[in-house]
């Protein structure tokens, strides 16, 4: 019942029974109007008729005996008709029928006068002599025709008789024919207006479904209403079901994207968190400990005392910079930092920051070469951002690179702008280790040890993703390994 299509068809039900009531009680009413009417019309002169045929006019007042014998011949000809002789107040003089019956002792004459003057609206309606209160339409006529009534002659035109046959008919064929009529029209009105109303709410219920699943999935899975192509049309030309379908499918796949976004970003902080604790608590405890040894032993020479505060000094350095690492990817991560774009000639940028490293390089022994800088298309780019990624390719690079090998930075124009691949020969990196390498805090197991925090290349992942280009890696343990990102070429914006 607490369905909108019950709500819906009870409310129908409802409304068609009482219509057919209404109906029934307003045609049963009209009927017997319109009979009465008929009646009344049809047999108006039927009183003075009689008076007319008989002959009766002679004398001063009509024989209550003489006229008697007449209401027995007619009555018996037309059992429908009752008649009844008045004198001027409306007393009733005469009748045919057996005493008992006849209930009242005069009749009302404001109806006879009305029906007389002939003006009024049938039908007129006068007192039934056998019955104290039940009115009955009639025929009247004055004696004599002309002149001051004397008396009247008065005919009721749907008798007892008349009404009794009546109501043997009420259990007749005809009537019952349109009760079941009526009947057949509600339980007819009552299966059309279930069906539409099925058809009507068969959507509605779908999307309550729907709705439901979408809830209990914890507003992570959504089976949309409508598919992908026909939502537009269905905004546009469907109606306030349809509408409703597809803004809702539109609602959940927003949510859905909130909450998986809410999700990731929450295990993201969780991680961070964690590993930013972890990795901050090593440094810090070994710049401690260091400290702490310097404060507590007295009999340090001075060589040992500048040994302990290097390496105090170093542990501080990481720290800083693992501190403003973890700034800087948290800052792009959070979609904070976005790209200045410019268009940017690849070419001398790599220069540059070559020869920002070239004397690490010269120190290791280690050459760094550039290739294919010139002729090259300009590429859209936040220039700090890009200097970024290539510092930190090119330190890791020096890092990895062992004594008297050649770092070589290589430029190739790709199909949609430019690539840039930083190759060095080294120790190479696992295969199963490849994939990682550009997780955060990821660093190859042997070199958990090493200056950085893993941090360097979850950047460079980060900065040419908000660029729109591409990353690879690819290594074999032992030999070349070649890091390549692109960059997207510079578009003249249209004015
Ligand atoms: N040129 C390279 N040769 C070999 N291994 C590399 C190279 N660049 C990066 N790696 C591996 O990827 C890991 C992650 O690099 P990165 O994110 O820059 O962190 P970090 O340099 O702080 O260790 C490094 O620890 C290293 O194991
Ligand atoms: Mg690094």
């Amino acid at each position: 019942m607490r369905t909108l299509y019950a709500k819906l068809a009870a409310v129908l039900l409802a409304l068609l029974c009482t219509l057919g009531l209404l109906y029934g009680a307003f045609n049963l009413y009209a009927t017997k109007v319109f009979l009465q009417e008929l009646n009344q019309r049809f047999n108006r002169d039927l009183a003075r008729q009689l008076l007319v045929q008989r002959n009766l006019g002679s004398e001063e007042l009509l024989d209550e005996r003489q006229v008697k014998a007449i209401f027995s011949y007619y009555m018996h000809i037309n059992p429908a008709i009752e008649i009844y002789l008045l004198d001027a107040a409306g007393n009733i003089l005469a009748f045919e029928a057996p005493q008992m019956k006849i209930k009242r002792r005069a009749v009302d004459l404001e109806p006879i006068r009305r029906f007389l003057r002939s003006d009024d609206h049938y039908p007129i309606l006068g007192d039934d002599p056998r019955d104290e209160t039940r009115q009955k339409v009639f025929s009247a006529a004055p004696y004599p025709l002309q002149g001051e009534p004397r008396q009247y002659l008065y005919v009721v035109l749907a008798g007892e008789d008349y009404d009794n046959m009546e109501a043997l008919l009420h259990d007749s064929y005809f009537l019952q024919l349109s009760i079941a009529a009526v009947v057949g029209s509600i339980v007819f009105g009552l299966l059309a207006g279930l069906y539409a109303f099925n058809l009507l709410t068969r959507r509605l219920h779908r999307l309550t479904g729907l709705m439901g699943h979408f809830r209990a999935s914890a507003f992570k899975q959504h089976e949309p209403y409508a598919g992908s192509a026909e939502a537009a049309q269905l905004i546009s030309r469907g109606d306030e079901i349809d509408v409703l379908g597809a803004t809702f499918d539109q609602m959940a796949q927003t949510i859905i994207e909130q909450v998986e976004r809410l999700e990731q970003k929450d295990s993201l902080r969780r991680n961070l968190v964690a590993n930013v604790s972890h990795d901050l608590r090593t440094p810090l405890a070994s710049l401690q400990g260091y400290l702490e040894t310097l404060l507590l032993k007295s009999d340090l020479d001075d060589a040992q005392r500048r040994d302990y505060l290097e390496i105090a000094f170093r542990h501080g350095e990481r720290l800083t910079r693992l501190v403003s690492e973890l700034f800087e990817l948290s800052k792009l991560e959070a979609n904070e930092a976005q790209p200045q774009r410019e268009p940017v000639a690849l070419g001398e940028l790599v220069q540059d920051a070559a020869q920002h490293f070239q004397l690490r390089a010269e120190q290791q022994g280690v050459t760094l070469r550039t290739e294919g800088g010139s002729g090259l298309p300009f590429v859209s780019a936040d220039i700090a951002m890009l200097n970024r990624v290539l510092e930190n390719l090119i330190g890791n690079a020096l890092q990895h690179t062992p004594q008297g090998a050649e770092i070589t930075i290589a430029m190739t124009a790709a199909a949609d702008g430019v690539e840039v691949c930083v190759a060095n020969p080294g120790a190479g990196i696992a295969a199963e280790d490849l994939p990682h390498v550009w997780e955060r805090f990821y660093q190859a197991p042997e070199r958990r040890h090493g200056g950085g925090a893993g941090l360097g290349l979850a950047i460079v992942k980060r900065i040419v993703e908000l660029h729109g280009g591409s990353l690879r890696v690819d290594s074999s343990a032992g030999g070349l390994t070649r890091f390549c990102f692109t960059l997207p070429r510079w578009e003249t914006p249209k004015t």
